[in-house]
């Protein structure tokens, strides 16, 4: 079973949270302020951007210092009566066995229309007489509604952390996995994670798992790809779905285009269907969406695609009668892609090619490369003379011939006779 990186090395300790150093040590010094006495403002009042590290900074700290945590979030105090329900938690000093406490109210943003408007007012009264510390968590604390609420807080900002801090948590998660990680790729996947560090962690996981070297051309295809969540969505959907309708509904949503789509339904069913009938039905049904891709391709007809759309969708989905949508598994990338525009560079070489024997030759550069090549390779690597007079022919420079003899050597020899 898979365990999801977010929670597998979420810190522990406030010494592994990156970023935000002064609104952690604001935190740490209200905290123990409380040891002179009760402080003038009783909650604490943190806000900001998702994923960068609010609640766990309240839970390492927590760790740190052995205090009881009582976390709520949102789900649990949808209604006045169940705060109300544990605000004497809150008003009682320390726990059972002495040790102190700390109340956590995480998600603040979950309150949502009329019926929380109460919610609202008991947390503030919360706020106003607790007698143990009260961190307080939303997304935005400038919501109207919390104008009255924020009179009786502490308020401490969370920003995004930069780029740096974000590879900083990615390194000990590397040193911890075991997998080597070129710092160019470590680069580019905090950077593109904008300082949501469980974006950056899941990319990283979906990327990493299982390997023991990632290198920044593993990662560089990523910039083409959509954001991850609405493709991991569409997909859940789809994989998940419960009725044809949904499952073809997902294809809207799909940021990205059809053939992608199926690119990544075919990288991730068999993962996810873990049982073998369910499976075969569902590579029986890509594998018709697939003839159909073919059909469109050959003749252009795109009305094909309503049969592409279908299989891969409504198909992949009625194909899971047994299993059970159980555990966490990581969506992948698809590897097909990933090979592509790793290969884009040899393949582009190789086209090139194409368009020199097409000139001297009268067919297409793609079937120039595709049939000639092979037997370029074969002479380029055993027989220098008969290469270099090919290489004159061909108009061939340094870059092809190297392509061609795979060995700098080789090509140095065949260069030396074209001269
Ligand atoms: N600053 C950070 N340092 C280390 N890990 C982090 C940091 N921020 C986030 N993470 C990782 O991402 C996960 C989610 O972080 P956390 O729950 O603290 O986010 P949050 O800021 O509370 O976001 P939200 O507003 O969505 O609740 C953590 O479990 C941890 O694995
Ligand atoms: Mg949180």
């Amino acid at each position: 079973m898979y365990a999801a990186w977010t929670l597998k090395h979420k810190p522990t300790s406030l010494a592994q949270v990156v970023g935000n150093k002064e609104a952690i040590q604001k935190f740490v010094d209200w905290v123990k302020s409380w040891e002179k006495g009760v402080p003038k403002k009783r909650a604490a009042f943190f806000y900001g951007p998702p994923g960068i590290g609010k609640t766990v900074t309240v839970e390492a700290f927590a760790n740190d210092s052995r205090m009881e945590l009582v976390e709520k979030n949102a789900s649990d105090y949808r209604t006045e009566d169940a705060i109300n329900r544990f605000a004497g938690l809150a008003s009682q000093y320390g726990s059972l066995f002495g040790v102190k406490r700390i109340v956590l109210l995480d998600e603040l943003d979950g309150l949502t229309g009329t019926a929380d408007r109460g919610g609202v007012k008991a947390i503030t009264d919360i706020a106003k007489n607790a007698q143990v510390p009260i961190v307080l968590i939303a997304n935005n604390a400038y919501d109207p509604r919390f104008s009255n609420l924020r009179n009786y807080c502490l308020l401490i900002q969370f920003k995004k952390p930069p780029a740096g801090e974000v590879m900083k948590h990615l390194r000990r998660i590397c040193e911890s996995e075991e997998i080597q990680v070129e710092e160019n790729a470590l680069k580019f996947i905090a950077q593109r994670s904008e300082g949501d560090v469980r974006s950056a962690v899941n990319d990283f996981q979906a990327l990493a798992q299982g390997k023991r070297k990632l290198i920044y051309e593993d990662v560089s295809w990523l910039a083409y790809r959509d954001r991850q969540e609405s493709i991991f969505s569409v997909l859940r959907m789809i994989i998940y779905g419960r009725t044809c309708s949904s499952a073809k509904r997902a294809v809207d949503m799909a940021d990205v285009d059809i053939d992608m789509l199926f690119e990544w339904i075919y990288e991730n069913a068999p993962a996810h269907l873990t049982d073998p009938h369910d499976l075969v039905r569902a590579m029986d049904s890509l594998s018709m969406a697939d003839v159909y891709r073919g059909r469109i391709r050959s003749t252009r007809d795109w009305s094909f695609t309503r049969y592409v759309i279908d299989f891969m969708t409504a198909g992949v989905a009625m194909a899971r009668q047994n299993t059970k949508a159980s555990g966490w598994i990581p969506f992948k990338f698809p590897q097909r892609i990933q090979m592509l525009s790793r290969s884009k560079a040899q393949r582009a070489m190789q086209l090139n090619i194409g368009y020199k024997i097409k000139r001297k030759c009268h067919i297409s550069a793609v079937r120039a490369s595709k049939e000639f090549l092979p037997y370029l390779r074969i002479i380029f690597k055993n027989n220098a003379e008969m290469a270099a007079g090919l290489a004159k022919w061909l108009d061939l420079d340094q870059k092809m011939i190297e392509h061609l003899a795979s060995s700098e050597e080789k090509a140095k020899a065949i260069a030396e006779l074209v001269r």
